[in-house]
Order: structure tokens, then sequence, then C-alpha cells
């Protein structure tokens, strides 16, 4: 949902703005843009569309120059066009910022600024905002760098909104302004060199200390040094963190997609996301960062999960292995609903708010509601340093490194096996036997294994694909905690190849959507031997009667399926538990496989951003 990356230094900034802008495509790639000071004045390039497109323009029209900021944008006003795309520029041509978040009052500054005469040449709030610190600084001694922090901290407290920026002035050489609310922005202290960024990733390939800012900061930084004010109080107070990985895990590597390389990884994200977790001796799960010790977790008597996209599906996973394991009523909600939606919580309900990102605008809004209402909130995020990761009562990391495939992969695994985690820690807590959580541990230790063995039949499951790419639409159904997992299959289906899927509880069928069913609709059931099992091969044989495509997938050695699907993914069996993460593996791949066939492009899909940080 946007992407900013700064330097100021002693190395040629275009390059370093521009590999850091393919670092944060992910955030959005309608349009690309850089400001770098030359020496004597600043040089703007910007151009619609993707970052390769900015490379060739800035290869053509270079932008010398060891100062500059730099933008990749996922649009919300105006549409994707050279003019709207960033930097944008004051009245006077001296000022450039780029920005990323929304200014929820610009149409009302802008009127007033035009009424002065200022003239605009985007539609962009982010142009207002621009503006509205030149004229500031245009009131102030213009021969001092603290005129220009002064001017943005007057000019941000008039916006409502949301912003990350980073802001330069063609009479400050070698000086950057930061800040932030809303959305993220990280400072990347190197040797002699600073940076600003939406997030570690095109910053890891110079230092990995760092500062995640807060919200209502402003950072000043050159190459020598960093110093961060606040909007709000006379202190602001920062600590410099170190980043847990390096800037290969943000490689592809040999793999022609991040999405399928994030999937390869699954084997190494659940390791990650099991270490230290399991407790063999007590035959249960623990977590250091739940701070919750028997006596509050047996308190609970109520479960509540919020997210949104696959962060939401990998919850609704959480809520069919909690209420099985824990016998703990539990409900999920989109964080978009739930901010509005007035929901009644309580003491003993345990809230959790679900982000891979850490920043989705709508997530982060439905944890500040729990707060606001007295209650705490728990966090299962992957992004440490994240705004939810702070501003949680506590919480789970995912530790599955770098997601950079807009589709995610690693990250809904890794958050569906915290869940199980969860699950068995407060199913013995409440009574579950040792035995009992014994299974369960054994089959999330055997897990990795398991995602290996479905990831050896990669091709298989691409030929399976090849049959089916041609379809317009697809139906997903599954049962019980399956159903989820056909919802993140549907999901994945729809986001990367544009063919239209849909997800239902399996039974749902006849309720009207079995008109549907036709030769041209394949259908995914996901059939697992299970206490269901039968009822899925009715609805499959509800379909196939009439003469609907049936892809299964299916337990390793059920041969039966085989007559009457049309085609089947097998899945190794494991614990009732662990299944549902078992079987999303082959959806993620079948999706791939589709994608790359239709010859869509797999890890920038079009109108999405990873990283959603707008309402
Ligand atoms: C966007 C992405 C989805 C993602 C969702 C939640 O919509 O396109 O892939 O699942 O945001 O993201 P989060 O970072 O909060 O998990």
């Amino acid at each position: 949902m946007c992407g900013i990356i700064a330097y100021t230094g002693a190395q040629p900034a275009a390059g370093i703005l521009l590999q850091g802008l393919s670092r944060l495509e992910y955030r959005g790639y309608d349009s690309a843009g850089l400001c770098i000071w030359d020496g004597d004045c600043l040089q703007v390039r910007k151009k619609e569309g993707r970052i390769s497109i900015l490379t060739d323009f800035v290869g053509s029209h270079p932008a010398p120059g060891c100062c500059g900021i730099s933008h990749t944008r996922w649009a919300t006003h105006g549409a994707p066009t050279d003019a709207n795309a960033h930097p944008h520029a004051d009245a006077s041509g001296k000022l450039c910022l780029v920005h990323n978040g929304v200014i929820e009052n610009y149409s009302q500054i802008k009127a007033r600024l035009v009424e002065k005469g200022h003239a605009f040449l985007s539609q962009t709030d982010s142009e207002v905002l621009a503006h509205l610190i030149g004229e500031k600084f245009a009131s102030k001694d213009p021969t001092k760098a603290e005129s220009l922090r002064l001017a943005l901290m007057e000019a941000l407290g008039e916006v409502s909104g949301t912003y990350g920026i980073a802001l330069m002035h063609a009479d400050f050489p070698g000086l950057l302004l930061g800040a932030r609310r809303g959305s993220p922005l990280v400072v990347g202290i190197g040797q002699g060199e600073h940076f600003l960024a939406s997030d570690v990733a095109p910053v890891v390939n110079y230092t990995r200390e760092v500062i995640y800012l807060n919200d209502f900061d402003v950072v000043e930084i050159t190459p020598s040094s960093h110093k961060v004010y606040s909007l709000v109080s006379q202190q602001a107070p920062f600590t410099v963190s170190k980043v847990e990985w390096d800037a290969q895990a943000a490689e592809k590597g040999d793999f022609p997609h991040y999405m399928l390389k994030e999937i390869f990884e699954q084997p190494t994200s659940v390791e990650n996301v099991l270490r230290g977790r399991l407790d063999l001796a007590n035959s249960t799960a623990k977590f250091g960062g739940l701070g919750m010790d028997h006596k509050a977790l047996h308190e609970v008597s109520r479960v509540f999960i919020t997210a949104c996209g696959t962060a939401l599906h990998a919850g609704k996973a959480g809520e069919y292995v909690i209420e099985d394991l824990a016998r703990l009523p539990v409900e999920t909600d989109f964080a978009s609903e739930f901010r509005y939606r007035n929901s009644p919580l309580d003491q003993n309900t345990l809230v959790f708010v679900v982000s891979q990102s850490g920043e989705t605008a709508d997530t982060l809004a439905a944890m500040r509601e729990v707060k606001s209402q007295g209650f705490k909130a728990y966090g299962i995020c992957n992004v440490v340093g994240s705004t939810i990761a702070r501003e949680s009562d506590g919480g789970i990391f995912l530790h599955a490194g770098p997601e950079i495939g807009v589709a995610a992969t690693k990250s809904f695994t890794s958050q569906a096996v915290v869940f199980t985690l969860l699950a068995l820690l407060m199913g013995r807590n409440r009574g579950m036997s040792a035995f009992a959580g014994r299974e369960v541990l054994e089959a999330l230790q055997n897990l990795p294994r398991d995602i290996g063995r479905i990831l050896e039949t990669t091709d298989e499951i691409r030929k399976v694909a090849e049959k089916y790419a041609g379809a317009k639409s697809m139906l997903f159904l599954g049962r019980q905690a399956n159903y989820p997992i056909a919802m993140e299959g549907a999901l994945k289906l729809k986001e990367i190849s544009y063919i239209h899927a849909e997800a239902y509880p399996s039974a749902e069928l006849k309720h009207g959507v079995i008109a549907l069913v036709s030769p041209e609709l394949p259908t995914v059931v996901i059939c697992p031997k299970d206490a269901v099992y039968e009822k899925n091969l009715s609805t499959i044989q509800e379909v196939k009667a009439r003469k609907g495509p049936v892809i299964a997938v299916a337990t390793e050695g059920d041969d039966h399926i085989a007559e009457v699907a049309d085609d089947v993914i097998y899945v190794p069996r494991t614990h009732n538990a662990v299944q549902p993460i078992l079987n999303a593996i082959p959806l993620q791949l079948f999706a791939y496989h589709i994608a790359v066939l239709l010859g869509c492009d797999v890890d920038k899909p079009r109108n999405l951003a990873k990283s959603v940080t707008v309402e």
C-alpha cells in the first residue's frame, strides 16, 4: 500500500532507491518515482506503471546525487498516471515529498490553498500536503534546517488521516525528514549513511540496525546522524533494533516467483514457528510472548479472532481447532466489520488480531477498538517491529521470514500452526488428556516432513492445473475445519489467476449453489478420511450427477475416491487437528500453476497490495 525508500549518504542514490523500490513493490505497483538532489537542484523522475519502467527511464535520464527519496504507489486518490505518481513538490518546487497513507481532510486544505493562489498538478492528497508544508516553511527563516522540521510538524498538526512521509528540500542538501502516523516508517542506520523505508526489506542490504518509528514521530536524518522528535510530546524515546534476517532471505534465489519460493519454504517456516513452543514433557504448547499463566488461561471463557484476507482464513481454521481441542466458544470476524460493529466483549474473552504485516489498517483499527473498550488484544504477526506487534498486549511471532509474494502462503500455514498450538495449550489447560495432547504434538512435529512430501508432487499438481486452467469459475468445498481451507484455496485462485472462485461448506451445495454446477464449472472438494468423509463423497456424487468435473484433495491410500472424482491430489494422513494445514498446500500450488499457465503476474497480481494500510 505504497512503499517509501529514501537515502542519504556517500553512494549514488538512484541505484539504492530503485533496488529498494523493487523490494517494496509488493506494497503497490501503479506508478513509481524518485527525487534526487544533484548538487544543484532536485531531479524528479516518475512514471506510471511498474518500477522497471522507472528504472529504464532513469537509465535514459540519469539522476545523479547521493541523497534522494522514492515511492512505489498503490493508487487511492487519483488514477495511476505520471502526474499522480510521487514525489510531489510544493509551490516553490524546492520541497519534495513521498507519502504513504491518506490525508482525509485534503480537499478542505486544498480549497484554502487554491484560494491563496496555489496551483496543483495532480489529483492526489499527497501533493496538498507538500504545498501545505511549503506554505508553512515560507513563513519561517529559510536559512535554517530547523524551519523545515517545524513547518512539517505544524502542517501535520493540521491534517487528519494517515501518513508515512519522506521529505527533502533543495536548500538543505543531505537532509531528509520523515514522519509517521498509521503508515509504517523505519530508519536504517548505516556507516555514514541513513535510510528511511516503509519496511526493513530495502535496508537490510546495507544495515541491520533500525529504528521502528512510532506514530507521531518525526525524524531528521543526515549521512551521519538521526534525531527523533515527537508531534505530541517533548521526548521521543526510541530503540535501535537488529533485524533478524539478512538480505538473502528477501531474494528469489532460483525460484521463478517469490510465491513459489515461499510455498517451498513452508517446511522451514513451520519448523520456525514450532521452535521452542513444544512442551514435550507436559504434552502441551508454550508461548513466551503471551504472558498468560495457567490461572489466566483458565479464566478464558471465549475466544475472539479478527483479521483480514488470508489471515482471517487462518483465524477461521483456528476457530474450529480451538473449539475442538479446548471446548471453548470461538468467534471470528472481518476486522473491517468488527471495528464498526459494537460487538460486546468482556474480561474473559481472549482476543487475537492476526496479521502477517502487522500493519493492515482495518486489523490495526480493530485492535485499537478492543483496547479502547478496556480489554487486552494479543497479536499474531510476522513482521517484528510492526505496529500491531508493538501496540498489542502480548502476542506470538510467526518467524516465517520475509513474505514478498502478494498472495500469502507461508504466513497462512504458520498462523494456522499457531492456532493449533493455542488450541493444544488451552485444551490441556481445560482437561484434555496428556495422551491426546501428545498425539497433536507428534502431528505438529511431523508437519514439516509431511509438507515436504506434498511439495514433491508439484509436477502432478501442475498436470491437474493444466486441465482446468481454462475454467471461467470454480467452486471450492470443504467441511468443518476444511471449510476455511476451501475459502483460502478459492482466494488464492482469485487473487493470482483472476478466475472467479467461491468457497462453501460442502453440504451447503444443495442450498442454491448446485444451480451453478455444469460441465464448465470445476469443483474442488477437500475430502480427507475424517468423520465427514462419507458426507463429502455424497457431495461429490451430487456434483458428478450434474456432470460437474471434480478435483478431490484426498488422503493418501484412498483408492475409492479415484473412482468418483475426475482428478485426485493426495495428501499424507495426519491428526485431524493438523490435517487442514496440510490440505492447504496443494491448493496453493494448484492456484500457482494455473496463474503461471495463464501468464499472470503471480507475485504482483493486478489491483492488489500486500499490506493494505488504508481503510
Ligand atoms: C491484503 C492482502 C492479503 C492479506 C491481507 C491481510 O488484502 O492482499 O493477501 O491476507 O491484506 O494482510 P495481513 O498483513 O494483515 O495479514
